[in-house]
């Protein structure tokens, strides 16, 4: 039979272990495993020297103690070359005054890029998408997102999401729309016809109906 080769990349899903990889940084050689233990925010963008790629490096270099404080690491990657990460950074602590701490992957060789499927090839064969994934101390996938090149990318909503993984590994409840850190939390459905009639008559919850309630956000 001969091989079909697919423009669909394989992408890591929600639940995947995170592939682990070897590769040059700005910071010479990481792996994925070197960060066991924190969540690892892995982002890529297009190319370096572009418009919309600096605009949001200068905002994860601005918000990199918020990061640090979460216990999670930033890492950057794109198909350009050691060299042409050192200079683009260069540029923009010289022009910006902002240092970029954390280590931007030079995939040269898209291996990264095809672990992790952050080559769309419609979009372009020779560059990555703008994604990000949200690895969980354990090495596992809890959250992916998927913009495109001319799309730049909410950091405050990076952080949004990072805040709600963190809070529901520690309580049993979810968050809603918009939720920002501090803000009421959803409580899950109940999964039983008792359950729900018990969820009706519960004083200490804002119950909206069986299926939604709400309560303070737990410290
Ligand atoms: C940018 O970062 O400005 C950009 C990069 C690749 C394609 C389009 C825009």
């Amino acid at each position: 039979m001969t091989d079909v080769i697919s423009a669909t990349p394989t992408i890591p899903k929600i639940g995947d272990r995170a592939p682990d990889f070897q590769a040059s940084s700005s910071k010479g050689p990481i792996s994925l495993k070197d960060f066991k233990g924190k969540w690892v925010i892995l982002f890529s963008h297009p190319a370096d020297f572009t418009p919309v790629c600096t605009t949001e490096f200068i905002e994860f270099a601005k918000k990199y103690d918020e990061f640090e404080k979460r216990n999670a690491q930033l890492i950057g990657l794109s198909i350009d070359s050691v060299y042409s990460h050192i200079a683009w950074l260069l540029q923009m602590e010289k022009i910006y005054g902002v240092e970029v701490k954390f280590p931007v992957i030079a995939d040269l060789n898209m291996n990264v890029s095809h672990l992790y499927g952050l080559i769309h090839e419609h979009a372009s064969a020779t560059s990555t998408v703008r994604a990000v994934f949200f690895i969980d101390p354990e090495g596992v996938v809890r959250a992916l997102i998927y913009y495109p090149a001319s799309t730049g990318r909410n950091i405050d909503e990076i952080l949004r999401v990072l805040d709600s993984l963190i809070y529901v590994d520690s309580f049993i409840i979810a968050t809603p729309a918009n939720w920002k850190a501090g803000d009421d939390v959803i409580v899950p459905q109940p999964a039983t016809l008792q359950a729900a009639k018990d969820r009706l008559k519960d004083k200490n919850l804002n119950v909206k109906d069986w299926f939604l309630a709400i309560k303070k956000s737990p410290k």
